[in-house]
């Protein structure tokens, strides 16, 4: 195809928006939603086991990339950012060169950990014995040189974690001196439909830590399915959007989903060139546990609302970090107020409604009778898939 004949960035995710809404409005008019090809039991040992949740952070979180981060969230030479949900305590820092790097965020001397604000000097000093480094992770200040000679400075560098930013994602591989990271070959066929969203150009507008006393999974799981809509939230999403009907496509191991919009049904019967314009992109859930809600505001501006749900300290325990994003095209002059309302009106759904019901579930999966099984029904075909995907990897590493 010649340059010319090219579309920009902003056609395709308009076509691949205006794709979803019609499989989404099909699904609304004939009231139907996406089917697997049946329920499947879930064994609860999946959200309680403990030698399980070990080995989901050791396969999941630590070998294997996780999105941390938009660029947005550290975007300037100085800026620092500390990662501690993946297990070992992670520093990115950007260099005045701008390139983001990775290290254990540990001093080479006696492993304190080095940076706990995240100014934005260009040097990091260890308030243990005062070694001091650059953004580089070289060591540049060391007091009391005459008690190490022998030793190569170089060699006392902060030790290296693999990061990558792909436009506008910030992945990390939580494993010191590990593998790079090939971001493209981790997103497979959902690399295309991220890159058109353009994250490099976003910049957060709020963020929120929000706890659950639920496996990671349990609370992901409630991103993925509609079925609860009406019932779990009867005033908020449930009046929003339509329950138990979706669309689903798998890129790989990851989904792009589309929820009905209540809005749609104004004019989901007439011909399509008469629908209004809208940015409705649905769910871009990215494999393990991020999810990107590429959604419009009351006014029809657009947000980016991205949630990254991470293991806590115990099988039951979870951290969900929750940022609101202005998308680059929507950068005016224009107060955050929007924005920062739509992100208020998510988290306290999210913590009061889904964590709520999640931390009970999990309470009780706890306690569940001997040969309990919990079922995923054909309609809530995004977790089996995703669950399938999780198997399959611990499968394999256990074969290894
Ligand atoms: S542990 Fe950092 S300077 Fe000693
Ligand atoms: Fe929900």
């Amino acid at each position: 195809m010649a340059e010319a004949d090219t579309p920009s960035m902003e056609e395709l995710r308009r076509r691949s928006h205006q794709d979803l809404r019609r499989r989404t409005i099909a699904h609304m008019q004939a009231r139907t939603t996406d089917l697997s090809d049946g329920p499947r039991r879930i064994d609860p040992a999946v959200y309680v086991d403990p030698r399980r949740f070990e080995e989901e952070k050791r396969e999941l979180f630590r070998k294997r990339p996780v999105c941390v981060a938009l660029t947005g969230d550290i975007p300037n030479p100085g800026d620092k950012m500390l990662v501690d949900a993946l297990g070992p305590a992670i520093l990115l820092t950007r260099g005045k060169d701008g390139v983001l790097r990775g290290f254990l965020n540990m001093c080479p001397h006696r492993a304190a950990r080095l940076v706990n604000e995240c100014d934005a000097r260009s040097r990091m000093t260890c308030r243990f014995h005062g070694w001091t480094f650059n953004l580089e992770g070289e060591l540049i200040g060391l007091p009391g040189k005459e008690g190490f000679a022998g030793i190569d400075k170089a060699e006392l560098g902060l030790i290296p974690v693999p990061v990558a930013e792909w436009h506008g994602m910030i992945f990390v591989r939580a494993a010191p001196n590990g593998d790079p990271i090939d971001v493209e070959e981790w997103l497979g066929p959902m690399a295309g439909e991220l890159a058109h969203l353009e994250l490099a150009a976003a910049r957060p507008v709020k963020s929120s830590m929000i706890p659950a006393g639920a496996n990671w999974k349990y609370a992901f799981d409630t991103y993925g399915e509609s079925y609860h809509f009406a019932t779990l939230h009867p005033t908020t999403i449930g009046s929003l959007a339509f329950s138990n009907t979706m669309t689903h496509r798998s890129h790989g191991r990851h989904f792009r989903i589309g929820f009905p919009r209540a809005d749609f049904i104004d004019y989901g019967d007439k011909p399509e060139d008469q629908w209004p314009p809208s940015d409705y992109g649905g769910l871009y859930m990215v494999f393990p546990a991020m999810v990107i809600n590429v959604n419009t505001l009351p006014d029809g501006g657009m947000f980016y609302g991205i949630s990254r749900v991470f293991p806590g300290e115990t099988p039951d325990q979870c951290v969900t970090l929750m940022t609101t994003y202005r998308p680059g095209h929507e950068l005016d002059g224009r107060p955050d107020d929007a924005w920062a309302a739509m992100h208020d009106f998510i988290e306290k759904v999210v913590r009061t409604e889904d964590y709520s019901v999640s931390a009970e579930g999990q309470r009780n999966l706890a306690h569940a009778p001997e040969g309990f099984r919990m079922v995923f029904g054909a309609n809530e075909a995004v977790l089996q898939k995703q669950h399938a995907e999780i198997d399959r990897i611990l499968a394999q590493s256990n074969e290894s």
